[in-house]
């Protein structure tokens, strides 16, 4: 037997989430009712036209005259033409430049595949811990350099004094809620542009934006193009966490410092270890821009934000330092009394709610917990309630 990747050894353990999980099941088990406000997942049903178009593709697989084969890496142009026609029509975006994937998960952790192992790279604490994880499985453990995301800063990530060779920005932020002004995102561009840095851009929650002045791609900012990959998924804008359907932007000009170009890489790797997301899903994706589509993921969208919006003013209501929840599904609650997360988490649960402990996320997540708006009103309502009575 060969031995294993000692790199993969190097992750943490899934001690604290399992550990987590466990409370959660055991409070299960002897309760009622859990008040689940912790869930990163969608709850509402599908847009019906979303199903609709899956039912239609796979019918199409019956007759020899519409039955597909394997499609192209890259995605269909059909799918692509839509992202390019809604989502970046005033930006000079070429289809080639556009990947379609499964989800953001596969191309978030396969990118940092196609840079050298001893690139530093730049990641936001407290952050989806996937970055962090992805770096470690490529050998990049001592080359990560943590940008803190703190209250006195408005959770804005500040430029660091060392030269960091990839950067991975989300906004809006999962934990934090907040989406990162445009100003801070100017600073990163140029930080990068000055640099030869590259952005890795996670868009994930760009749906959720509506505050007047926030920017939904970083391609508004001049010279993005130059130095950014931006990433956007169907997750959480249309449902898709269990469909799984996303899309990269590559830009053609962005090349490595040994000037080959990472849309070219891209495409080599994809070639040989992705093969392509299924055509039904790629055709439900396509669905969502329509008219239709558009309207039904619009009113999904906009009770999220309403549920979002009732928690985060019921918290503030009862007192707590609490942050994002505008322009994001989620809310960043200051731990009262200097509890620790987990702490607070316990004592949360106690009262049958479930949130995530900041810790979770990196070291400055200590002394937050992460609440979230997927859940239904009900729910949100009962939890506000009990909270109440802390
Ligand atoms: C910030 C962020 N990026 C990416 C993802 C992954 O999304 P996908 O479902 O497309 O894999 C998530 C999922 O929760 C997320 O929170």
């Amino acid at each position: 037997m060969p031995k294993a990747n000692s790199n993969l050894l190097k992750l943490k353990k899934d001690y604290f989430f399992n550990k987590i999980e466990k409370k959660v099941l055991l409070k299960k088990e002897s309760n009622k009712k859990i008040l689940n406000l912790g869930i990163g997942d969608i709850t509402q049903p599908l847009a019906p036209i979303v199903i609709e178009a899956i039912k239609f593709a796979a019918d199409e697989m019956r007759e020899e005259k519409t039955l597909k084969g394997y499609g192209p890496s890259t995605g269909y142009d059909f799918l692509k033409q839509k992202i390019l026609d809604n989502d970046y029509k005033n930006f000079d975006i070429k289809i080639d430049e556009i990947f379609i994937s499964s989800g953001m998960k596969y191309s978030l952790s396969n990118i940092s595949d196609l840079f050298s192992e001893k690139s530093i790279v730049g990641i936001l604490d407290p952050a989806y811990p996937l970055y962090t994880d992805a770096n470690i499985i490529n050998g990049r453990k001592q080359n990560i350099v943590y940008l803190p995301l703190l209250e006195e800063n408005n959770f804005e990530p500040l430029l660091p004094k060392k030269k960091l060779d990839i950067i991975y920005l989300c906004s809006p932020n999962n934990p934090t809620g907040i989406a990162f002004s445009k100003k801070n995102l100017k600073n990163w561009v140029d930080y990068a542009k000055k640099n030869n840095s590259l952005i890795i851009f996670d868009g994930a929650y760009e749906a959720f934006i509506t505050s007047k002045n926030t920017i939904k791609s970083i391609y508004e900012i001049e010279n993005a193009k130059d130095v950014t990959i931006e990433m956007r998924s169907f997750s959480k804008k249309a449902g898709f966490t269990s469909l799984r359907c996303s899309y990269l932007v590559i830009p053609k000009n962005i090349k490595t410092l040994d000037n080959l170009s990472v849309n070219s890489l891209w495409n080599r790797y994809i070639d040989t270890k992705f093969g392509g997301i299924s055509y039904p899903i790629q055709k439900a994706a396509e669905a969502t821009y329509s008219l239709v589509g558009k309207t039904q993921i619009d009113e999904i969208i906009l009770s999220y934000k309403k549920n979002t919006k009732y928690l985060l003013d019921g918290l503030k209501k009862l007192g707590y330092r609490a942050y994002g929840g505008i322009d994001s599904p989620y809310i960043w609650c200051k731990c009262p009394k200097n509890a620790s997360s987990i702490d607070f988490f316990d004592r949360l649960l106690e009262k049958n709610i479930v949130t995530i402990p900041g810790i979770g996320f990196g070291s400055l997540g200590e002394g937050f917990v992460r609440f979230s708006g997927f859940a239904n009103f009900e729910t949100i309502k009962e939890a506000l309630l009990n909270l109440g009575a802390l």
